[in-house]
């Protein structure tokens, strides 16, 4: 839907001013300071968009003449708002009545209101973009996803540093066994050792004293020369004895429990050793556990992060060029407050097309931002969208379709020309090329 005829009287700076807009592109209402530009964008804004756009001093100051806005939109319908109380007035080209309602239909708030969405925060502005490609539940999903995932990263991390630092102070003795010492069976060798060793001790007593025998037998044999025969027989089986009961040098050796002893009173400072290695061993495992984890982390938040790129990648953007990362407006790999002011218009006016596709116009106030190079391509933009714009530019120069001065249009006959004195005719009609 778009506006073919506006006739708008006594309104704020207005006096008497009718336009026709183009159908397609731009159509710009240029003037000095002051003189009513805005005005006619605050009266369309109350005409179409209701009460609650209805200026604070809707009437001009200077008349007695009530208000009075008719717009004719292009497909014949009628609105009006005249009178004492400036009633709304809508009939459709079969000649039924409407109202308010009928107009909320085809009119997109924001498109009336374009400063509105241009002063959100990055975050509504990319929700409103979101809203319009239907992707925003999925991406509040993802976003959603990702914050947790790096909220739980963040957390392992830290405990990941904190125990790689406590396993890195612990003392740790190359020397010490790996399995800690047992004193019981130090102590069960060692008693092995001592009775293998009192045995030995008997053997060499045994043995003694079959030499102390020998020596008084030998001292019988001499005071007994008489029982010589008996006691040399007698001598003859001490001396099997004697050798059966003689053993190696090496059977006779004494073993050292000296190192067995020195071991045990080291068991404890060994295994204080021990349980301290493998302490820092599972505080080591255990860092190692929560760095594992951070990775697995980074490596689910980048997968997230593709598939919201991807996400964004596939869906139906208004414009090229134009796109959401993290949760802010991006046209061309630039955030809003980057973007030139001619770019903010563009990427604003794309947006608020979008929302309400049957809303076929929008008005756009201070276009003085766009040089008239950009404004030349805003307005060939704004045609092959097939969408009509209708703006106010501080200028008096060609690239206006008219000229406002003290709340008329120059150059305008009629019933709505200014009576003292006589413009001369330059036409206000639109369509100088923009
Ligand atoms: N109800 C009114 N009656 C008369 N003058 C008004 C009224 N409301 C605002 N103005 C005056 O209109 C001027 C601003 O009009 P505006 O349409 O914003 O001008 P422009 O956009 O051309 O600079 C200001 O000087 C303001 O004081
Ligand atoms: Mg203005």
């Amino acid at each position: 839907m778009k506006i073919n005829r506006l006739e708008i009287e006594n309104v704020k700076r207005i006096h008497a001013v009718m336009i026709e807009p183009s159908k397609d592109g731009l159509t710009i209402i240029g003037g000095k300071n002051r003189q009513g530009k805005s005005s006619v964008l605050d009266a369309i804004a109350w005409a179409l968009g209701g009460n609650k756009y209805k200026p604070s001093q809707a009437a001009n100051a200077d008349s007695t003449i009530p208000p009075r806005l008719k717009v004719i939109m292009d497909n014949g319908l009628v609105v009006e708002r005249k009178g004492k109380n400036s009633d709304l007035k809508v009939t459709d080209p079969e000649g039924q009545k409407g109202g308010q309602q009928l107009l909320d239909s085809f009119v997109e708030e924001l498109a009336i209101n374009l400063p509105k969405f241009m002063e959100a925060s990055g975050k509504e502005k990319a929700n409103t973009l979101l809203q319009i490609i239907g992707v925003g539940p999925q991406l509040a999903e993802l976003e959603q996803k990702e914050k947790s995932l790096y909220q739980e990263r963040l957390y392992i991390g830290r405990t990941a540093d904190q125990k790689e630092k406590f396993a890195a102070e612990q003392p740790y003795y190359p020397d010490a066994p790996e399995e800690p010492v047992s004193a019981s069976e130090l102590i069960r060798e060692q008693q092995e050792i001592l009775a293998r060793n009192g045995q030995r001790q008997q053997w060499r007593r045994e043995h003694d004293s079959i030499l102390e025998k020998i020596m008084k037998t030998e001292d019988e044999i001499e005071s007994h020369e008489a029982s010589i025969r008996a006691l040399k027989a007698r001598l003859g089986e001490l001396d099997e004895q004697r050798k059966a009961s003689e053993k190696t040098p090496a059977e006779l050796k004494m073993e050292s429990t000296d190192e067995l002893e020195r071991s045990i009173d080291n068991i404890e400072l060994i295994n204080r050793k021990v349980r301290a290695n493998l302490d820092k061993a599972k505080a080591e495992e255990d860092a190692k556990h929560y760095r594992d984890q951070y990775t697995e982390l980074t490596n689910a938040i980048e997968d997230v992060r593709k598939q919201k790129t991807s996400l964004l990648d596939s869906a139906d953007l208004p414009l090229p060029g134009l796109s959401v990362k993290d949760g802010e407006l991006i046209y061309n790999g630039q955030q809003w407050d980057n973007m030139s002011s001619a770019e903010q218009m563009i990427v604003s006016t794309s947006i608020v097309r979008k929302l309400n596709p049957k809303c076929g116009f929008v008005l756009l106030d201070k276009l003085e931002a766009m040089d008239l190079d950009t404004l030349k391509e805003f307005g060939a933009w704004l045609e092959q969208e097939g969408l009509q714009a209708i703006a106010t530019r501080v200028s008096t120069g060609d690239e206006c379709s008219i000229v406002i001065t003290d709340g008329y249009v120059e150059g305008q006959d009629g019933v709505f020309a200014k009576e003292e004195p006589a413009p001369k005719a330059t036409g206000w009609s639109a369509g100088m090329g923009f």
